[in-house]
């Protein structure tokens, strides 16, 4: 029998005819490339750089990019891709180290400098390259680099240049070849998105042609095939990414569709009863309310480790979800909302890159243990597009622009020992900082913002009372990706409420702190 993740590859190469692959050579960029690429309403994938020639013509790819990487051409290890891709008449695109590594590749006699170059450079732009049409001629780029293309030979020309970078683009003489030594896609790339849009449109030869509308039909009716009169439990957390899986699945299939909401009391402030509300409100199917929050508190009594308090709370929900689907009949499949940013980083993709982060579980190897079927609508999606496909199935607003939420609820934000009073402490805490956020109209503008505990006590006065009490510390960042996210500057005036009120009406709390770390090197939670 089919599963959704194979049907739904079916779909996409009916939807996507237009595709276009980002080969990763180690880039801390290629999932920013693929975004940038999808913008354009091109369907992308992120592969391994080592894929063989061969295996990316299966793809059928309108176009290949070459991510930036950390290595140098010249390195005995450096990543090296198969050389007859560029003998394929495929477009392709050269993205920093891709760009070296095409010139390399082609016999292009370069030379490289040892010249580092990190930040903002002026560039110069050959007029008559179709790769920088309707741009002006000189521009701000964004480098980030240790080698450089100094001199290419008769094979490429040179289309672009900086003060410190004389071979800053290139263009194969008889090859679709292209090479930037900038990113175009980070957003300090003056008209980088004019760069990806001529490679993809007159470059390419794409149109544009993948929506999302027709990816939800598409997974609408793959939903209905595989499923068909069988049952699907889904676990709901109030989370964007659980309620869009939700609509979707409501939609395909009706009222075939379970939802659970796991009540574990690591839940936000009235997180349950919205839930409820919302649920209720758009879905006309059953959901199972499991009241776990004892069972919770008693795994983690006494624990203080984090990567322990996760392993616990992971193992908790597995039991809870056991408990319910004994009482769900014909319950087959189990969806949940993993997306393609978890797909890539946990190697889980067939072509895919090589695992370099850790993947976030929310609920880890459920499906295997209890032996359902695994149903992944967004594992193609990136979060804003889930927020867009949410929309677009009549989600409310408030619902698919809530900051995320992590799996494991108030106990990573809970440092130290958890228990219900210190849980109580941080939840009115950290519902203060969403009030007043909201409050100043700073919700959407700010992609994260919570409180923390911090198993700390310092000595304050209040009244003519010494008090020594508990620190919170209140962590806002913006950030689109989630991957990298910079502290949010927040107005004085915003930040004096959200201090004055915790300490004021919070018991327990008579210091607040506000982090300025950006990630990396920080992460956005502290556990
Ligand atoms: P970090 O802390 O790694 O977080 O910078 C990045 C984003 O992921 C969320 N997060 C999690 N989500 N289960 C989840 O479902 C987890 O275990 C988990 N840990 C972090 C975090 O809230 C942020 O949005």
């Amino acid at each position: 029998m089919t599963t959704l993740t194979e049907s739904n590859t079916s779909a996409q190469n009916s939807l996507s005819d237009e595709r276009v692959l980002v080969m990763d050579f180690g880039s801390q960029y290629a999932q920013l490339i693929a975004r940038r690429v999808r913008e354009q309403q091109v369907y992308c994938e992120i592969v391994r750089h080592d894929l063989s020639a061969e295996r990316i013509r299966s793809h059928s790819p309108r176009g290949l990019i070459l991510s930036g990487g950390p290595s140098s051409v010249y390195a005995d290890d450096a990543p090296r891709c198969d050389p007859e891709l560029f003998q394929m008449g495929i477009p392709v695109l050269g993205i920093c180290y891709g760009m070296q590594l095409a010139c390399d590749a082609l016999g292009g006699n370069v030379k490289s400098t040892p010249s580092r170059e990190y930040g903002r450079a002026r560039c110069h732009f050959s007029v008559d390259a179709d790769l920088f049409g309707g741009m002006p001629t000189e521009t701000d780029v964004w480098m980030s680099h240790g080698d450089q293309v100094s001199s290419t030979s008769e094979e490429f020309i040179s289309l672009a240049a900086t003060d410190t970078c004389p071979v800053a683009a290139v263009r194969h003489r008889d090859l679709p070849v292209y090479g930037l030594q900038f990113h175009p896609e980070v957003t300090h790339t003056q008209f980088g998105t004019q760069v990806l849009k001529n490679f993809l449109m007159s470059i390419c030869g794409c149109r544009g042609t993948w929506k999302l509308g027709d990816f939800a039909r598409a997974t609408i009716v793959q939903i209905r095939e595989v499923v068909g009169q069988r049952r699907v439990i889904c676990g709901l957390s109030g989370g964007v990414d659980s309620s869009v899986t939700a609509a979707l699945l409501y939609q395909a299939i009706g009222s075939q569709l379970s939802c659970i909401l796991v009540d574990n009391g690591l839940l936000r402030k009235d997180e349950e009863k919205s839930v409820i509300a919302e649920f209720s409100k758009h879905f006309k199917t059953d959901l199972h309310v499991v009241s776990a929050e004892q069972k919770f508190l008693e795994t983690l009594a006494g624990i203080t480790e984090p990567q322990e308090k996760r392993r616990r709370i992971g193992h908790a929900f597995i039991e809870c979800f056991k408990q319910q689907a004994e009482q769900i009949e014909d319950a087959d499949f189990l969806a949940q909302g993993t997306l393609y940013p978890d797909v890539i980083e946990s190697g889980a993709s067939e072509d895919g890159p090589a695992a370099t982060i850790k993947l976030h579980h929310n609920v880890g190897g459920l499906p295997e243990e209890l032996g359902f079927e695994l149903i992944e609508p967004l594992r193609d999606l990136f979060k804003d597009e889930v927020r867009r496909l949410g929309l677009e199935l009549g989600l409310p607003d408030e619902l698919v622009w809530r900051h995320p939420f992590p799996g494991p609820g108030l106990a990573v934000r809970c440092l130290g020992e958890i228990s219900k009073d210190r849980l109580e402490t941080l939840r009115e805490a950290d519902a203060i900082v969403i009030e007043e956020i909201k409050a100043a109209g700073l919700y959407r503008e700010t992609a994260q913002a919570f409180a923390v505990l911090l198993p700390v006590q310092s000595v304050g006065v209040m009244g003519d009372a010494r008090t020594y009490d508990s620190a919170v510390v209140v962590r806002c960042v913006n950030t689109d990706d989630f991957m990298t996210a910079d502290w949010s500057r927040l107005p004085e005036q915003v930040l004096a409420q959200i201090s004055t009120r915790i300490i004021n009406e919070v018991k327990g709390i008579n210091r607040v702190c506000y982090d300025i770390s950006s990630k990396p090197p920080a992460t956005i939670e502290w556990e």
